[in-house]
């Protein structure tokens, strides 16, 4: 789907080709795009400023038959984000007008001041990443994808960057696969659908799975996570995924939090916060997909996802307010507020993987708190650590990713906010402040010395409304983070 090619646009035949464009300086090194840009900008309604586009039909000497130059604003304000941002503009407006095929003319990196892979592996991203489109639920309406999407670069680049194509290819699609698990509505991937389509991708993926049912994890004493399943008709499960790569010395954990619908419990969530809760497995998602492309890639570590998934629903059987259960570690807990189910289900899952496999690294990615999105809004996750390294690697890998990380303190002293006059800790604060950092807090509880880091993905994980690259819905955030991240440790 996805090529860097050489052409000759005076002789290939091409539906459309995109061209990307600064206003104050010239990008491209082939002399006949450098001709049509000079000659767009001779126009008074294209300068090539930010957002600006234009297209233009049947130019002479090229055989396209149409060109779209797309303003990309100050080269000293140009970065990969605006790279993708124009791909995916570029492969959107392609589905749109149905087209076969669409050439983007990839700019001379070193007029950009960006390394040749960066600036190609950007547009590669947003074009491939644009190109989602959650229509499963749709009859007539549906749309078509493109199925040639080619990067028009030089001879020598062409060569020397071939490698990189597939990569970013399975890394986005690992990201579509997870955005399209995110937007599966909660009545068709209740945990054991949703356990089901998992094993079943990662069997052919040849990843080793285990998925521990509820009889399983009732026998083992699971029941910090058996305690949210309690009020739901469909029954929870933990899926345990691993990729082995030969040789290698370190294993890392994945745990991602599976609530396939938060309803809040029997604290049931009030007014508009329920809404959009379908979304509330999107650290799963991340998890799940990761491992997949972490075995297509053959990633060279050996790597554990662990993805605990139940229905977080109110009824007669569910737990209450003021129960106190017993987690799989061992320590008591009051429930406080039956809505705070993330961290409960995700303590389960960690105890279990510390135990069986210890891992040298724990990382948790969770749509965890609304106090995060009010910290730091709906584009960037909160990242909790207890080894500075891995938060500095983490919050590196979001840099160029562009899934922005903020790392967060884990105060020792706000700790006491999780006690319990009746149990061994609470599983909500007494204070109605700084909830993201207590939720992480309990977390770090259960987490005893590996080295760890949580990634609050509440805001980033869903969009309400589309962007350049990403449909309303779930966004796949954490995927691409994760692989980056996986390169550096
Ligand atoms: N799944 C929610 C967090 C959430 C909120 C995700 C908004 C995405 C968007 C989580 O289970 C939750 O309900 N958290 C509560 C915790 C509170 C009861 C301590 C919250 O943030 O309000
Ligand atoms: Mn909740
Ligand atoms: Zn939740």
């Amino acid at each position: 789907m996805l090529h860097l090619k050489t052409a000759d646009l005076k002789k290939q035949s091409i539906d459309a080709l995109a061209i990307p464009v600064c206003e104050d300086e010239d990008i491209h090194a082939d002399p006949l795009i450098q001709a049509l840009v000079q000659k767009v900008l001779t126009l008074k309604e294209f300068g090539g400023k930010k957002d600006e586009k234009i297209t233009l039909y049947d130019l002479p000497d090229i055989k396209a038959r149409r060109v779209t130059f797309y303003g990309l604003g100050k080269i000293e304000k140009l970065d990969r984000e605006k790279l993708r941002e124009m791909a995916g503009k570029a492969v959107k407006s392609g589905i749109k007008k149905e087209l076969a095929n669409l050439w983007i003319a990839v700019p001379a990196a070193e007029k950009l001041g960006l390394e040749i892979p960066a600036a190609i592996e950007a547009l590669m991203e947003g074009a491939c990443l644009g190109n989602y489109i959650f229509q499963k639920y749709k009859g007539e309406e549906k749309k078509k994808t493109l199925t040639q999407i080619n990067l028009l670069v030089n001879a020598r680049v062409a060569k020397t960057q071939r490698n990189l194509c597939s990569r970013v290819a399975a890394v986005c699609e690992g990201t579509a696969l997870a955005r399209e698990w995110v937007n599966i509505p909660s009545n068709d991937k209740t945990p054991e659908k949703f356990a089901r389509i998992i094993t079943v991708l990662a069997k052919k993926q040849q990843l080793k799975v285990q998925v521990l049912n509820a009889a399983q994890m009732k026998q083992r004493k699971f029941g910090a996570l058996l305690a949210v399943a309690a009020g739901s008709p469909n029954k929870p499960c933990l899926v345990v995924l691993e990729h082995r790569a030969p040789g290698a010395k370190k294993t890392v954990a994945l745990v991602g939090k599976g609530v396939t619908f938060d309803s809040g419990g029997l604290n049931i969530k009030t007014g508009g916060s329920i809404a959009d809760m379908k979304s509330d497995m999107s650290g799963a998602a991340a998890v799940a997909a990761a491992l997949m492309t972490a075995a297509r890639l053959k990633t060279k570590l050996n790597i554990i996802g662990a993805i605990p998934l139940v229905e977080n629903m109110p009824s007669g059987t569910a737990t209450r307010p003021g129960d106190i259960i017993h987690s799989y570690a061992g320590k008591t807990i009051e429930i406080g507020n039956t809505d705070a189910e993330g961290r409960l289900i995700l303590i389960d899952a960690i105890s279990y993987v510390l135990k069986r496999y210890q891992p040298q690294m724990l990382i948790d990615l969770a749509t965890l708190t609304g106090s995060c999105v009010v910290a730091l809004g709906e584009k960037i996750a909160g990242v909790f650590s207890n080894d500075e390294d891995l938060a500095a690697a983490i919050t590196a890998a979001g840099e160029k990713t562009h899934e922005r990380c903020w790392r967060m303190p884990l105060p020792e002293d706000y700790k006491n906010m999780l006690k319990s006059d009746f149990a061994d800790i609470n599983n909500v604060s007494e204070s109605r402040w700084g909830g993201a950092i207590t939720a992480a807090l309990f977390l770090a509880d259960f987490v005893g010395d590996t080295p760890w880091a949580h990634i609050d993905i509440a805001g980033p994980a869903y969009l309400k409304k589309g962007n350049a690259y990403c449909p309303a819905g779930g966004t796949g955030f954490g995927v691409r983070l994760l692989m980056e991240l996986l390169d550096r440790i």
